[in-house]
């Protein structure tokens, strides 16, 4: 089995690439990665000698490169990983996320059309939802909720869903879609909430917490996600779409709260910022799909993930300051320099 996967330099991604080869020691796992600010080959290092692993450095918006890629590998599957992956970062500059989210999308399922393909796997989110209110808990996002888009990254991620579901309907593409909560875990880029929590309170810098802090998500250990996909691209049912979640609702203040308990930091590090524009409310999946017809359900309670993921930071503090100490910083300022 060849298996392409796109934006595996990223954080999910190159989990999966870890788990897969582990998984499946015989199978073959090409990676395609622009590397943007988010990709990082040397989270890439322990495996880049495997002789089953390839790494190519391609943007997936460019046609040629990536036809010139499957006419020489004829991959059986391709998961698609490959996105601009921050809200704010999406509120601040929506076109890059059109650009890579859809039309990237779009040239990879030509190139499976073109070349023939067992699988296309669209790795999606739970944001493609909207999101659900405070005081309803019993509400949660099913495959049947409409999409509901509130920000330039879920909009894109919205597009791109309903063109893969297009492209099987219209072309009778083998494609399938996973939209997952939230996740964690390690080699996630300190820019989302919880690599920069922790990535602050080592620092003794500030914790800004957007808004009230009150804001809900349904928190996954990453390695539980690559799973779902691995179930998924093996078992799951072509044209089909499949939630991805644990039931671990968390507010964000709780998770910041955690985050200082475990390091030892102070509460009087955290402080309230401006709240981020539309922000989401709550996410929470029933992952009642996946578990039936597949048997997943999460391994990791978020108890032990959480204490595994900040002992990560703390081991591998290398991994994260390089990132810390370069471009980020420019992007940081920007961001919360006037909050
Ligand atoms: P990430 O930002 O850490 O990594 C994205 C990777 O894609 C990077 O390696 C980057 O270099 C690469 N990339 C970006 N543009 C590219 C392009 N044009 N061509 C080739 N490569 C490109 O993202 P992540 O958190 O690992 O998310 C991976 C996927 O999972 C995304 O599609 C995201 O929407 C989805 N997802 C993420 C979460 C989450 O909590 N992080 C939850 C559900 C779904
Ligand atoms: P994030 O990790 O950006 O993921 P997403 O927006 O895709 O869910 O943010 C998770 C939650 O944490 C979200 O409600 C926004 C909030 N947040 C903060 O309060 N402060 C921060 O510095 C960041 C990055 C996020």
């Amino acid at each position: 089995m060849n298996i392409f996967v796109t934006g595996g330099a990223g954080f999910i991604g190159a989990n999966y690439i870890f788990y897969m080869l582990r998984e499946h020691p015989e199978y073959r796992i090409v990676c395609l990665d622009k590397l943007t600010y988010a990709g990082n080959l040397s989270t890439l290092e322990p495996i880049i000698q495997n002789p089953n692993f390839r790494f190519e450095k391609i943007d997936i918006c460019d046609r040629e490169a990536v036809c010139g890629l499957f006419e020489e590998e004829k991959p059986d599957i391709v998961v698609n990983f490959a996105a601009e992956s921050h809200v704010d970062r999406s509120i601040e500059d929506p076109e890059v996320f059109l650009r890579t989210n859809i039309l990237g999308t779009q040239v990879l399922m030509d190139a499976c059309r073109k070349y023939g393909i067992q699988r296309f796997h669209q790795v999606s989110t739970d944001e493609v939802y909207g999101d659900l209110p405070l005081d309803k808990p019993d509400l949660f996002f099913t495959e049947k909720t409409p999409l509901h888009a509130s920000s330039p990254y879920s909009a894109s991620k919205a597009s791109a869903d309903m063109l893969v579901q297009a492209y099987h309907r219209t072309y009778g593409l083998p494609a399938t879609i996973s939209r997952c909560s939230n996740n964690y875990g390690p080699y996630q880029f300190p820019e989302k909430l919880i690599p920069l929590m922790i990535a602050n309170a080592l620092a003794d810098k500030p914790l800004p917490v957007y808004g009230d802090g009150l804001n809900v998500r349904d928190w996954l250990y990453v390695e539980d996600h690559c799973r779902a996909i691995d179930l998924i691209i093996h078992n799951g049912r072509v044209g089909e779409v499949y939630n991805v979640g644990g039931h671990n609702e968390m507010s964000n203040i709780s998770i910041v709260k955690l985050i200082c308990s475990e390091l030892g930091k102070p509460e009087t590090l955290i402080k309230y910022v401006t709240d981020r524009k539309g922000h989401d409310r709550r996410y929470a999946i029933d992952p009642d799909k996946i578990h039936s017809e597949l048997g997943w359900l999460p391994e990791t309670k978020f108890a032990d993930g959480i204490k595994e993921t900040v002992r990560w930071y703390l081991n591998n503090k290398e991994w994260w300051e390089t990132i810390v100490s370069g471009e980020y910083k420019n992007y940081y300022e920007k961001m919360y320099g006037n909050k």
